[in-house]
């Protein structure tokens, strides 16, 4: 399995850079942490980018960034929430990689994302409401995109990677 990346996508909060950092631990495999690399790059952090630049400009980024990784082989890429949305996105992701979806319940990813501010696709639906409406309006493509899914409520992060890991495997025999 050692040519194929793994790439992480799921709603924000639910535990795709754990699982990156676990994995990559676990497994000597190297991680990317796509939003951390465009801040890098931009000298920015996500709020700004979208501020400054508007949310399609940090889409750009992504999809530019996405078509670069297609170099690297046995990484873990832990990407941002919405990088899924777009197909062009996706085709990417399958050209040398398993996708594997994570999902939580609104609860839990509310209580993980509530003190914090840096995520602005939550500015003004900060809510267990508001994170479910919009967990819905993309269930189907992040659904469409994923190799494997895998539910995280009430799991360990070894848990959620064994689980990962013994789905993967399976899937290359
Ligand atoms: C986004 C998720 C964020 C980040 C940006 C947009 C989204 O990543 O890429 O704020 O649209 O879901 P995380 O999922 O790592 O929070």
């Amino acid at each position: 399995m050692s040519d194929i990346n793994i790439v992480l996508i799921g709603f924000m909060g639910v535990g795709k850079s754990t699982v990156s950092e676990y994995l990559g631990k676990r497994y000597s495999m190297k991680t990317v942490e796509m939003d951390q690399i465009i801040e890098e790059r931009e000298k920015m952090s996500i709020p700004d980018i979208f501020k400054t630049y508007g949310e399609e400009y940090f889409r750009d980024l992504e999809t530019e960034l996405l078509k670069e990784l297609q170099s690297e082989r046995n990484v873990v890429i832990s990407c941002g929430g919405g990088t899924a949305l777009r197909e062009c996105n996706v085709a990417e992701m399958k050209k040398n990689g398993r996708v594997v979806l994570l999902t939580a319940s609104p609860k839990l990813i509310y209580s993980r994302v509530k003190d914090i501010d840096d995520r602005p696709v939550l500015y003004g639906r900060k809510t267990v409401e508001g994170i479910s409406e919009l967990m819905e309006e993309r269930r189907e493509k992040y659904e469409a995109a994923a190799d494997i899914v895998i539910q995280t409520d009430n799991k360990s992060v070894s848990t959620i990677c064994e689980e990962l890991m013994h789905s993967l495997t399976e899937m290359e025999e």
